[in-house]
């Protein structure tokens, strides 16, 4: 049986470059040696998300996000998380496997917490949920960002437990894939860039925003003469991940040299940046300005799914007991 990948973004807030390059791009990466299972969170985001109209609006967003990147629907399998109920079932069995103090620790409560929000259980139950994601597709291996690490081990951890308990094979043991070079893209003021912080560059913003979002990271005061450090500043790291090696070997001895300003790296940055986007911009509008054409490959994916995680489940039934 050929090797699964499995990645899940949540529809909550602004798409943004975090998402592609520590998500989406790795994600993609691994279409010809796996079949790759890409779904739409939307469980996850009703932990945050009470407004039904901007749940759905943000779910076809990442959706067509996935196509507009080059998810070929026809070999790989996308869909909504809401598609296939039975993730529910699973996260249930899953949730009787595991000690409390293990979703106390969890990243998506302490994140909550610190930014003041209250959670719900659904925040609490966020790592079962996402273990039963990727145990339900039987998945080889989850692309992330770092800071979806702890969350795949969580899903490890699980399965390795179950299948002492109830048998080897009951769960597919996943491994992690956390790409070094997109680990944590660093946003405009430099922290990690999230929607939590507001310091995102949106992926789909038109050109004219994209630039002014891009002249707002946040810099060092040295002025143009000055020498500058590459590695530190947020505008280089950017450029780094998207320009030819020999371009940014150039804006690197530049920075180093003295004698180019922020300004200068930053129009090159939007320059690439927005080369980069171009082709995809017109694919994301199309999707979203076709919606049964989006409707159809989210309906013929959670078919595949559905069928995937219908096995897991009734095998995991089955050595449990409930049969
Ligand atoms: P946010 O932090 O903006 O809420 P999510 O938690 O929804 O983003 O992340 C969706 C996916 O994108 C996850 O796999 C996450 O690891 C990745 N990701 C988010 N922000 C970044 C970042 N700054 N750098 C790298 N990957 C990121
Ligand atoms: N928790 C992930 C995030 O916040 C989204 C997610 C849910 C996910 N289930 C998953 C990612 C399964 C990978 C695998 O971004």
């Amino acid at each position: 049986m050929a090797l699964r990948s499995l990645t899940g973004i949540k529809p909550t807030g602004e798409i943004h470059l975090g998402n592609y390059l520590g998500a989406i791009r790795p994600g993609l990466a691994l279409q010809d040696r796996y079949t790759a299972y890409y779904f739409v969170a939307d469980y996850h985001a009703l932990t945050s998300v009470m407004d039904p109209q901007e749940l759905r609006l943000a779910s076809r967003t990442i959706a067509a996000t996935f196509l507009a990147f080059g998810l070929d629907p026809s070999s790989h399998v996308l869909f909504m998380q809401s598609a296939v109920p039975e993730v529910c079932e699973l996260t249930w069995i899953l949730s009787c496997q595991i000690p409390p103090g293990v979703l106390d620790r969890g990243h998506a409560v302490k994140a909550a917490r610190d930014a003041g929000r209250d959670i719900n259980v659904g925040t609490w139950m966020y790592p079962v949920l996402m273990a039963a994601d990727i145990l339900l597709y039987d998945s080889d291996v989850v692309p992330v960002g770092s800071d979806q690490r702890q969350h795949v081990e969580v899903a490890r951890d699980i399965a390795i437990k179950v299948n002492h308990r109830y048998g080897d094979g009951t769960l597919r043991v996943p491994e992690v894939s956390i790409q070094e070079q997109g680990a944590a893209i660093p946003g405009l003021d430099g922290r990690k860039m999230s929607k939590s912080y507001q310091n995102v560059i949106g992926l789909w913003q038109n050109p004219k925003k994209l630039r002014k979002q891009i002249m707002r990271i946040v810099t060092d005061s040295r002025g143009v003469d000055d020498p500058k450090d590459p590695d530190s500043d947020t505008t280089f790291q950017l450029y780094a991940l998207f320009a030819e090696p020999e371009a940014v070997a150039d804006l690197r001895q530049a920075y180093l040299q003295g004698g180019l300003g922020y300004g200068h790296a930053k129009a090159a940055l939007f320059e690439v940046l927005n080369e980069h986007l171009a082709l995809p911009r017109d694919h994301f509008h199309h999707w979203m300005d076709h919606p049964s054409d989006l409707d159809d490959v989210l309906d013929a994916g959670a078919v595949r799914a559905r069928a995937a995680a219908r096995e897991t489940l009734d095998r995991v039934r089955s050595r449990v007991g409930l049969k």
